[in-house]
């Protein structure tokens, strides 16, 4: 963690002006500065000399370091902490332009954890061409290993972390699946992140939040040519078998919902021997194309839900929703169901047909695989 003495945290917004992002691991040697130069100058001199980079350069070039002796910047500029002691300069702050976290909202995050070679190819390859989102994925923390990217986001979010935070892992260690069970990403063979919503739906809408990450991993899948469709109530399925995994979790208060973690595990690559009867890879995409489309999916989705619910996406929900008019098989809480599927309702409820009559299966999931 880095803060400075009086516990305080520096937020950029980006595009900041005058701060330059660098590559990984440099180190901002002097700060000297030139007569009539700010701090801020220096630091985009310095760069340029020192580098041989231009400052649009380095602004796109999101694996942002120690810039300027006091501070440490996080990714694409937007996270600042000064750190060594000391506030910015007065000078400083007029030529930039930042906000003052105060100390509860603290990034509780290493910065050191997420300073791998990966996420340096990982920051420039994303942000640097892909991402065509306004909100989703314009924060992000790659990082090459952690217990649970949802348990990364919510600590994020806890110390205030905006709407649109990506936290993204080659690897987890404690991943989590639904229902208590545990979600294995080899690394190399998934895409495995989390993205941070902060709805302002009520707790009834905001519950169906992972039908509409579901909706937009199909989409993406099928983008590229996969017959990708969504199973009750979040698994993205390729024929009959798991590609996508997505579990959704909330950070509350007293207030109530504050946020939703929505995390996601798609199987890119290869899946163990031992599951291929029930899960299925993409067989090798590139992951993080993929996950700026999903990202881009996500936003789009997200934005009609946000003003009208799943009722927004109705047209979507039916035309993916890969089991309506099958038969299943149902496990809500304590129990087997058979019967036909007749669809998603408006508030994310499963509707099952059993013996000439529809019921409405709120909690549990279709089960397939025996
Ligand atoms: C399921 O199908 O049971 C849900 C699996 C969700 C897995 C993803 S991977 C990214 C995020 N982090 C986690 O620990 N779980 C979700």
């Amino acid at each position: 963690m880095i803060v400075d003495a009086e516990g305080a945290v520096l937020c950029v917004r980006r595009g900041a002006k005058g701060f330059p992002s660098t590559a990984n691991k440099w180190e901002f040697p002097g700060g000297k500065l030139e007569p009539g130069e700010t701090p801020a100058q220096a630091a985009v001199r310095e760069v340029r000399e020192e580098l041989g980079l231009e400052i649009e350069a380095l602004a796109e070039c999101a694996a942002v370091r120690h810039v300027y002796p006091e501070f440490a910047i996080t990714l694409h500029g937007v996270l600042c902490a000064p750190v060594g002691g000391g506030r910015p300069s007065p000078a400083l702050r007029e030529h930039t332009d930042f906000d003052w976290c105060p100390p509860d909202k603290l990034w509780r995050h290493d910065f050191a954890a997420a300073d791998t070679p990966l996420q340096a190819h990982l920051r420039e390859r994303f942000f640097g061409s892909r991402l065509r989102t306004a909100t989703f994925g314009r924060q992000a923390r790659f990082l090459q290993s952690c217990d649970s990217t949802n348990t990364a986001l919510l600590a994020l979010a806890e110390a205030g972390a905006p709407e649109g935070t990506l936290v993204v892992t080659e690897e987890q260690t404690a991943g989590r699946g639904r229902l208590g069970r545990a979600w294995a990403s080899p690394p190399g063979q998934c895409l495995t992140f989390s993205l941070l919503a902060r709805p302002k739906a009520p707790p009834e809408v905001a519950a169906t939040l992972p039908l509409v990450a579901g909706l937009a991993v199909a989409t993406a899948l099928r983008a590229r040519g996969f017959e990708a469709g969504l199973k009750w109530p979040n698994d993205v399925l390729l024929g009959d078998r798991k590609a996508c995994g997505i579990l959704c979790e909330a950070q509350t208060s007293a207030r109530g919902i504050e946020g939703i973690v929505v995390g996601i595990g798609i199987n890119t690559g290869a899946v163990p021997e031992a599951l291929a009867h029930r899960a299925v890879g993409l067989g090798g995409v590139d992951r993080l194309a993929l996950l700026a489309e999903v990202c881009a999916a996500f936003e789009a989705r997200y934005a009609r839900w946000a003003k009208g619910g799943l009722p927004a996406l109705r047209a979507e929900l039916d035309a993916l929703d890969c089991k309506r008019g099958k038969a299943i098989l149902v496990r809500p809480a304590g129990g087997t169901l058979e019967g036909v599927s007749r669809g998603i309702r408006d508030d994310g409820a499963l509707l099952l047909e059993r013996g000439g009559q529809i019921e409405p299966i709120l909690c549990g999931e279709i089960a397939q695989w025996d």
